[in-house]
This record gives C-alpha cells, structure tokens and sequence, in this order.
C-alpha cells in the first residue's frame, strides 16, 4: 500500500489537534498547514537515538554543534550560501524567526514591505506586534495563475520602511519567485538600507521551478538578509518546532540573542529531528514531492470543473488557492457556508491580507480518497447556490 495513501481520519483526530481535533467526526479538514501522514521514520530513529543519548541536560545555546554544522553545510550545498556554523541560530520554529526578525528591525511606526501579499497571516500578526505597520505588494491573481510585477514597488518605500518580507516558495499562491525579482529585491534592499528576510520554508516542495535564495546572490546580499529554513512543511514535524535562520554577523548575533533570551536553547529533540531531516531527508523528499504534484493536478482539475471556480496552478506548496467570489460571498462567508454545508474546513483568504479576499486555500497534503471526498462536498455545496453573471 503507498505509504501517502494510508491516511487514518480516527488517529489524525487525536494525532492532528489543531487541524483535525478541533472538528468534528463529520468535518474534513484541509486547513492547517500539516500533513496527514505519520511523520518518517528515519526522523523517529534520530529522535529515539537523541532519547538513547540521554540529551536531556541544557545544551549549546544556538544549536548543538553537531546540528549546526549540518545546517550550515546543507545551506551551502543546497542553497549555495557561503556560511559556517557560526551564521546560523536554531530556532524553535519557523514562526518564531518571524517574530524576532519584525522585533529586531521594526521599531513602533516603522514599515515593513510585505512581497508578494497576500501571504502567511503571522507575516501581519508580528509586524503589528512589533508596533509597525505592513505594506502590501501584491501579486496578480488570475486563472492562468498568479503574477508578480513589481512595477511601482519602490514607491511603496517610506523613511519609515525598515524590512522587506518576502515568502518563496510562497504561501499561499505557490509561486516560486524568478532570479530576476529576486534580485530586484535585493537591489532595493541594499539601496534603501533594509533587512531583508526570505521565509524559504516550502523550498522544498517545488514541483516547478527552482528554489532560489537571494542571500546566495553576493556578498551584499548575505550581509542583507536574513534567510529562514523549517522542517515543519515537507518533513511534517511541525509539533516538534524547529527552524533555522542564517544571516550576517551584526543580524544573526540579535536572532541568536532572542533566541536566547526567551528560551535559552532550542529543543534537544526537535534539535534531533531536524539533524535527521538534513542528513537523511533526500529520498523522502523526492516520494513526498511526486505524491503531491498528483494531488495538485487532481484538486485544479477537480475545481476548475466546478462552475463559478477558477484556480491559479501553483508551483510549488501543498497548497491550492481557488476562486469562489462568482458566488456572491466574501471569503469568511464562503468559509462558514462549505463549513456548515458541506463539513469541510478550508482556511480564509482574507486572512491572508487584502488581495486574497474572494480565496480561500486547500491544503491537499493528504490523501486521494480525502481530498476527492472533501472536492466531492464542496461541489455538491456550490450547486445548492445562486451565481452572479
Ligand atoms: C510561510 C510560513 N512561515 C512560517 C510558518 C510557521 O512554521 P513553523 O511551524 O515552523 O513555525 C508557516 C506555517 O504554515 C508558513 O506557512
């Protein structure tokens, strides 16, 4: 049996609290941003090892070494980024590096450019945290896909802008930025003297494209960004919150700094996980991938026969982000009515700034059966409304 095809809805409800446990028996859950299958088991093996080891005293401050040293290698195998142990902070999740670099470079009435938006709500949520104020550069969304032209972002730019935010491969319209805009970015950054921080957490579900990150573009560019690497997406731990950030001297000193300062050191465990997703992950990586490229096509096929829907096809991410405003209904309305109606749980677009309103986003990392029956209720739904036009 194919390992992605055995998904257990009864264990997912206790297994899967924030995305399944929350519903009930009835409810299908494509929300959340897991996955539905049990996490590998070479990922269990270095956590049950780490166990075996006994880590459990207080450990390194920014990372074990054994785990630094794995993360700085792959990021320059991988990523082309010239670090060494000493550029990177193990963190505990990817949030968590967005939090301290919006509590690092903003300070209250200060801006942050956010590009491409609409994107992951916590990019907004600690911006404002930090007291500031986010800009939206938005993407084009349209049904033969999602666009970005940065014509007039400059002008975007204010004394007051202090950070540029960037998702790549990016949540939730799966587009995976080209060299060009990446270096545009770049560009604008150095020129306007501003940190700019790139959430790489889907690099490694692209099923089109390639991951490009911009802090591999010189030596300027490093000493601009600050480049954020998880675990949570393709190797599906995110219980066992663990990230990585790399980045300059003066940047990476006040990530590890926070880091510190709030909780000492990262998870021993997770510390584990991760080390076993660096050194071991390639093979699961590539089965993970070709399973998702199928459920991306069977979800786009499935709503783009679906009256009223259109979808841009994304690049990469296990995420769809379809169109449903012929309708009538804004997203929040269109989420409450699949919901009631047809007990699926999708995630709101307008919760992803102000160009994902009329969206709503699908996770469809999970199986076929689940992702044709939940496909299944929600036309049935749409058919019970009225359209406009
Ligand atoms: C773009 C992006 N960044 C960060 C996160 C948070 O990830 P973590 O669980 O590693 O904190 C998510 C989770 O969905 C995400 O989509």
């Amino acid at each position: 049996m194919d390992f992605f095809k055995q998904v257990n809805r009864e264990f997912l409800r206790r297994r899967a609290a924030l995305k399944w446990g929350a519903w009930g028996p009835d409810v299908l859950s494509l929300s959340v941003a897991d996955l539905d299958f049990p996490a590998p088991e070479f990922i269990k093996e270095g956590v049950r090892k780490a166990l075996d080891e006994d880590r459990a005293p207080y450990a390194s401050l920014h990372g074990d070494p054994d785990v630094l040293a794995a993360a700085a290698e792959k990021v320059r195998r991988v990523n082309g980024i010239p670090v060494g142990p000493e550029d990177v902070a193990m963190v505990p999740g990817t949030m968590f590096a967005i939090w301290a670099v919006t509590q690092y470079a903003l300070r209250p009435g200060d801006e942050a450019l956010i590009c491409p938006s609409p994107v992951y709500p916590h990019f907004m949520k600690k911006v404002a945290g930090a007291g500031g104020a986010a800009v939206h550069h938005s993407l084009t969304l349209a049904p033969e896909g999602a666009r970005l032209d940065l014509a007039g972002i400059e002008a975007r730019i204010t004394p007051r802008t202090r950070l540029i935010m960037l998702c790549n491969p990016h949540n939730p319209c799966g587009v995976v930025l080209t060299r060009p805009d990446l270096e545009a970015l770049v560009d604008l950054a150095i020129r306007h003297n501003l940190v700019l921080f790139s959430d790489e957490l889907y690099e490694d579900m692209i099923f089109e494209g390639t991951h490009l990150s911009p802090a591999s573009f010189s030596d300027q560019a490093f000493e601009t960004t600050l480049t954020v690497f998880g675990f949570s997406k393709a190797y599906g731990f995110p219980g066992f919150r663990i990230a990585y950030v790399v980045g300059h001297g003066p940047h990476i000193k006040a990530i590890r700094q926070k880091a510190y300062e709030i909780l000492v050191h990262t998870d021993t465990l997770a510390q584990a996980a991760a080390l076993a997703a660096l050194t071991h992950g390639g093979a699961w990586l590539k089965d993970l991938r070709a399973h998702l490229v199928r459920m991306r096509d069977l979800g786009l096929e499935r709503l783009r026969a679906m009256p009223g829907v259109w979808c841009p096809t994304p690049q990469a991410s296990p995420f769809l982000f379809p169109n449903f405003s012929a309708y009538g209904k804004t997203s929040a309305e269109m989420y409450d009515y699949l919901l009631k109606e047809a007990k699926v749980v999708l995630e709101t677009g307008s919760d992803f700034g102000p160009a994902g309103e009329g969206h709503l986003r699908i996770n469809f990392a999970t199986s076929p059966d689940v992702l044709t029956e939940a496909l299944d209720r929600i036309e049935s739904a749409l058919a019970k409304l009225e359209r406009r036009g």
